[in-house]
């Protein structure tokens, strides 16, 4: 879901303000060199000095390109192909895009089949909720290829794009009722055909949906704490629900983490708290009055005036173990509570374990957990409990091309707050320590092959001129970008890193946008915009999925492909696009790389039903689907 249409939080109260960076900055004599060595877009650019070093960086960039082999050599066999706005999803040639699931199709065992003209809540929580967003592939036999378990978002719902002649201003209970069950997480059995194409399982034992009445305990610092305690839960440890579920991850035990994004939008009349309250919730943006989807009308825990606390228990990282339907998915406070677009787990090198997340507003911040306990590949159990005990920090980056990682903990700045007070308001403990103010921060996820962490920061058209800094470098950033990082001595638990602008977002055939694609030739290459979600595949070659791209580039979102080593390193494919309204995320892999799905969300979005601007897959009305893209010869996909 796009944030622009989101209600901002205050502004930045913290007083480190990034443009005071800007003077500290390191004037790259080696970036410039690097820059006057680019094609003909950035010799513009690197007429300014700050700027050209704010591109490069300095040391880390260089040695990359400098030593091309470093994760090996990948190359991509894919014919890039060119932007559309049509109502159909085109792909590379020699592949084929085929849908799994829709919106409304049964998950559970007795669903209804779906019925658009008479939609209830008790047949939605058992079918493919709405909105579907990030996709994980959970094989069910160590390995396999054929025989897997999907996991899918759903992240958000709009009245108007779901029931015929919706009316905003006064949506009926039972409408409110189907919304709440449309949000949440599908578990969904699949296998592939003899053939190459893929099949779901409508009785499985596996099918499961998660939703907003799903029981949920939390866990970690702020589990039963006053901060989570309601009148309808004195305990704090029993909560309804998962809200705006947006992007995720896997980890290493098999088990789901899906992330609760901009949870603030469901709940109503902030102005009623006192002072103090209110400043915490509008810092993630609360609305001071009516909510816009008004659920507040019928259910007291959407209304702040009658249960302060209920917001509290939203905006976490929720672990769920799909391979057992009966599991309570847990809210994981330990990982903080911020607007999580996404949740990527790997190993420090003593076998702790690294869970980057970004905050997804404009001017929030890159945060990264590791766990006080060390995962154990014999211990399923155990490795179950990591993820509620260890420390949070936030990122924080100059100008040079090197950043630390600042524990959040209850000392020096954090002295008077407690670790269930920075689980519960972390944004607020980040801005005590002076975390560096990002372009909206998506998904952020270590490259298997070359270990780096790349960071999709997806725009942010409020960034001033005055604002830019190195990391931040493009004021307004219309077209978003994408950074390198490295963790110093290549391990995650690292306090310390480098970092680096690997991709400038925009259109490389026109100056103004100021792209850069890791120095790779601009000349030939396509466009991209609003960079969201990233996977990566066998070669290390980022797959980027967008959300955004009709606002910035008048042209449907799509998958894109960008190698990361080798004399390609940059050079920028497009594999597939999306449809009118309908952004693509969810890229995931099959093990074996023969299989990548992803998701269409919000299809004919802002057209409604009654003007679709889409009908797209079935061409009746839109609906929100997974697809899957395969070879059309069954290969390893972009080899
Ligand atoms: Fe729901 Fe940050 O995208
Ligand atoms: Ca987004
Ligand atoms: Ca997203
Ligand atoms: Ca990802």
């Amino acid at each position: 879901m796009s944030n622009d249409s989101i209600e901002a939080p205050a502004p930045h109260r913290n007083g480190n303000e990034p443009f005071e960076s800007i003077l500290r900055r390191r004037i790259s004599r080696r970036g410039l060199v690097k820059a006057a060595a680019i094609g003909a877009p950035l010799m513009a650019l690197s007429t300014s000095p700050l700027l050209g070093s704010r591109l490069f960086g300095g040391a880390p960039l260089a040695e990359a390109q400098e030593s091309p082999d470093q994760g090996g050599l990948s190359t991509v066999g894919i014919e890039s192909i060119p932007h559309d706005l049509d109502d159909t999803i085109n792909i590379a040639p020699g592949y084929a895009a085929e849908v799994l699931i829709r919106w409304g199709d049964a998950v559970e065992s007795g669903a209804p089949a779906f019925d658009l003209n008479n939609q209830t809540a008790s047949a939605a929580r058992r079918q493919f909720g709405f909105n579907c967003d990030y996709v994980a592939f959970m094989p069910l036999d160590p390995g396999s290829v054929r025989f897997g378990l999907l996991g899918v978002n759903h992240e958000y719902t709009s009245g108007v794009d779901m029931f015929p002649g919706y009316d905003g201003d006064n949506p009926t209970a039972e409408q409110v009722a189907v919304e709440i069950a449309n949000h949440g997480l599908s578990v969904v059995r699949i296998s592939r055909r003899g053939n190459g194409t893929w099949q779901r399982y409508r009785n499985s034992y596996y099918n499961r949906r998660i939703h907003g009445e799903t029981p949920m305990v939390p866990t970690g610092p702020a589990a039963g704490s006053a901060h989570l305690q309601t009148s309808a839960d004195p305990t704090g440890m029993d909560i309804r629900g998962m809200f705006n579920n947006c992007g995720g991850g896997k980890t290493p035990w098999g088990t789901i983490l899906t992330c609760e994004e901009n949870f603030h939008q469901y709940f109503a009349n902030n102005d009623s708290l006192d002072e103090a309250a209110q400043a915490r919730n509008a810092r993630y943006g609360a609305p001071g009055g009516e909510s816009r989807r008004k659920w507040e009308r019928f259910e007291s825990r959407f209304d702040l005036a009658q249960e302060p606390n209920e917001i509290n228990r939203h905006g976490y990282v929720v672990e769920i173990d799909p391979y057992d339907p009966h599991s309570t998915p847990r809210k994981h406070t330990a990982l903080g509570r911020f607007k999580h677009e996404a949740a990527n787990t790997t190993l420090s090198d003593d076998n702790r374990v690294v869970v980057y997340s970004g905050d997804d507003q404009r001017f929030d911040y890159m945060y990264k957990f590791v766990s006080r306990n060390k995962y154990n590949a014999y211990n399923r159990i155990a490795n179950l409990g990591l993820l509620e005990e260890g420390t949070l920090y936030v990122a924080k980056l100059d100008d040079s091309g090197s950043g630390e990682w600042i524990p959040l903990v209850p000392t020096g700045p954090l002295s008077d707050w407690s670790l269930a007070d920075i689980s519960v308001f972390t944004r607020e403990a980040a801005d005590l320590v002076g975390a560096t103010p990002m372009d909206r921060p998506e998904d952020i996820e270590v490259n298997p092959v070359n270990r780096r962490v790349y960071a999709a920061l997806t725009n942010n058209t409020r960034r001033t001129e005055e604002q830019i800094d190195g990391p931040n470098p493009r004021g307004p950033n219309t077209y978003g970008h994408i950074l390198e990082i490295t963790e110093n001595d290549g391990d995650a638990a690292s306090t310390s890193f480098t970092w680096d602008v690997f991709i400038l977002c925009g259109d490389p055939a026109n100056p103004e946008h100021g792209t850069y694609f890791a120095g790779f030739d601009q000349s030939e290459l396509d466009s991209i915009a609003a960079p969201d979600n990233v996977a990566f595949d066998g070669a290390g070659n980022l797959w980027v999925t967008t959300d955004g791209q009709p606002r910035s580039l008048e042209a449907a979102d799509a998958a894109y492909v960008i190698p990361t080593a080798g004399p390609e390193r940059g050079r920028l494919r497009r594999f597939l696009t999306g449809v009118p309204g309908g952004e693509v995320t969810g890229p995931e892999f099959t093990p074996d790389y023969t299989a990548l799905f992803l998701a269409i969300q919000h299809p004919g979005e802002r057209g409604g039903l009654e003007e679709p601007t889409s009908t797209w897959p079935d061409g009746d009305f839109p609906r929100p689907s997974v697809i899957v893209t395969r070879r059309l010869d069954g290969g390893v996909i972009g080899s």
